[in-house]
């Protein structure tokens, strides 16, 4: 029961809570009878096709004996892909976050001396305008940080003197801000909730100029700054798996829907958060998290198979962890076979809990990646595969790399901030149609009634 009266549940709430369950009820035959893509996807999980981009291509499928069969998922940035981008990484131990940001938002993979520009650029906007800690992220901190970043974001519009101009060299310029911002406003907003909240001690490191975007989120969130180069790497890699995703996912859709209305880059990307903050989508690697947890407590042995399939199907059943009937980090609206980025982050998470000790939480990640595949598919209608996607192993990463569980979800949203930005500014420079699909109405109309005859 909460103590705020405000979130009290009373008898009335109740009541009319019924009231519109029972007007919102619509029988699932009509979807098929009018034809209605529930999910914006066809009944093969296809999504509806609704705008083209050059930004990166989100492949699932290969052409066989003529024939589109589903394959091993690959991701392309910009036509080049993912992995050989981090291949490229490695080889010339350079970070990729901001190499990767240049080729989303211009195209081109940048020059030595364009990274070295561009990269100076973006740690001269990492600089908050003044008393921003002070005066917003101090104040009623939020405990949920997707909400202080969103918070954050809208209140950053009334210190831009530009904020609703759209002309495409602005809105560049509140992108490549709100990029280079992103760490502070989440780090920042974590260390106010950890004071006020828990009552630890409260320490705001100024970013430095010569860190990367990875360096920077290890430097401002540790008390005492350190990191290895390993962990810096990791996170640099963690970021770019996230950073973009195609059009049509939940939140880069958003920015395209709402972008098409004509509105300003502050709103924009407040409502992308939103949309990435919630469970199925960016909300996922926290719960695949406390998952893990809440199955680690309940089986009394993590080899088991059987005690182990047991669990996931409680979970599908809706009899176990938060009742939702979801195996959390599986499944993906696009990828079948595989998601590369789940592929990827597997190997850096099977290196590490080998040098960290935590083989054992390894094999049960292991175990629960072979047995949940088949499980959702024994439950439920599958067309197209169920895999382990991006953050079923992400938030295990993190875990080890020691970030708080808050900032998974914003470690997202720090990446993908680039991928919206690039999206934004493709829909504004097309300066497309306001975008407004249809809802048929299935209901009557009926003859109004005066009020004392009712
Ligand atoms: C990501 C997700 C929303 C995609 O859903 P989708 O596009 O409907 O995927 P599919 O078409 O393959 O799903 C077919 C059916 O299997 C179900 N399904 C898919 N993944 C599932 C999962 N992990 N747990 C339980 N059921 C799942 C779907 O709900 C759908 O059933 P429905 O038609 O009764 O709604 C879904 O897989 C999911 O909720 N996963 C768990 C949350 C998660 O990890 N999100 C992060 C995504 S990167």
């Amino acid at each position: 029961m909460t103590t705020n009266r405000f979130c009290e549940i009373t008898h009335e709430l109740q009541h009319l809570s019924k009231l519109s369950e029972q007007c919102a009820r619509i029988d699932p035959a009509l979807y098929a009878k009018y034809d209605v893509k529930r999910g914006l996807r066809d009944i093969n999980g296809k999504g509806v096709l609704v705008g083209l981009t050059e930004i990166s291509d989100v492949c699932s499928t290969k052409m066989i004996d003529g024939k589109l069969r589903p394959a091993d998922g690959e991701l392309y940035y910009r036509g080049y892909n993912v992995k050989d981008i981090i291949d490229g990484t490695s080889e010339n131990s350079h970070f990729g976050f901001e190499e990767c940001t240049y080729l989303l938002l211009f195209g081109k993979l940048p020059a030595r001396t364009e990274l070295t520009e561009f990269t100076k650029m973006l740690s001269e906007y990492r600089t908050l305008p003044t008393s921003f800690v002070r005066d917003i992220i101090m104040k009623a901190p939020s405990k949920d940080m997707m909400n202080t970043l969103a918070r954050s974001v809208l209140t950053l519009y009334s210190y831009d003197d530009l904020a609703d101009d759209i002309s495409l060299p602005n809105v560049l310029r509140q992108c490549l801000q709100l990029i280079s911002l992103f760490p502070l406003l989440s780090v920042y907003g974590y260390q106010a909730y950890k004071h006020y909240h828990d009552g630890a001690s409260l320490f705001i490191h100024p970013p430095k100029a010569e860190y990367s975007t990875a360096e920077n989120i290890l430097h401002i969130l540790r008390p005492d700054s350190q990191f290895t180069p390993l962990e810096a790497k990791l996170l640099d890699t963690a970021l770019i798996l996230h950073m973009e995703h195609g059009g049509g996912n939940n939140s880069t859709f958003t920015t395209h829907l709402v972008s098409s209305s004509g509105t300003d880059t502050y709103s924009v990307i407040a409502a992308s958060l939103g949309s990435l903050k919630g469970p199925k989508h960016g909300g996922a690697n926290i719960k695949v998290v406390r998952m893990f947890e809440d199955m680690k407590e309940n089986l009394s042995d993590w080899s088991d198979e059987e005690e182990i399939s047991r669990y996931l199907r409680a979970l599908l059943h809706k009899e176990a962890f938060d009742h939702a009937g979801l195996i959390y980090g599986m499944g993906h609206a696009v990828y079948s076979l595989s998601d590369p980025r789940a592929r990827i982050f597997r190997s850096f998470v099977e290196k590490l809990s080998a040098e960290k000790g935590y083989e054992k939480e390894f094999a049960l990640y292991d175990a629960v990646s072979r047995l949940a595949p088949k499980i959702i598919a024994d439950e439920r209608q599958i067309y197209k595969g169920v895999s382990p996607n991006v953050d079923f192993y992400s938030g295990f990463a993190y875990s080890m790399l020691g970030l708080p569980v808050e900032l998974y979800t914003p470690i997202f949203a720090i990446a993908r901030i680039a991928g919206w930005s690039a999206h934004r500014l493709e829909e504004v420079a097309i300066n497309g149609k306001i975008m407004r699909p249809a809802y048929k109405n299935i209901g009557e109309h009926k003859e109004y009634i005066p009020m004392e005859k009712r």
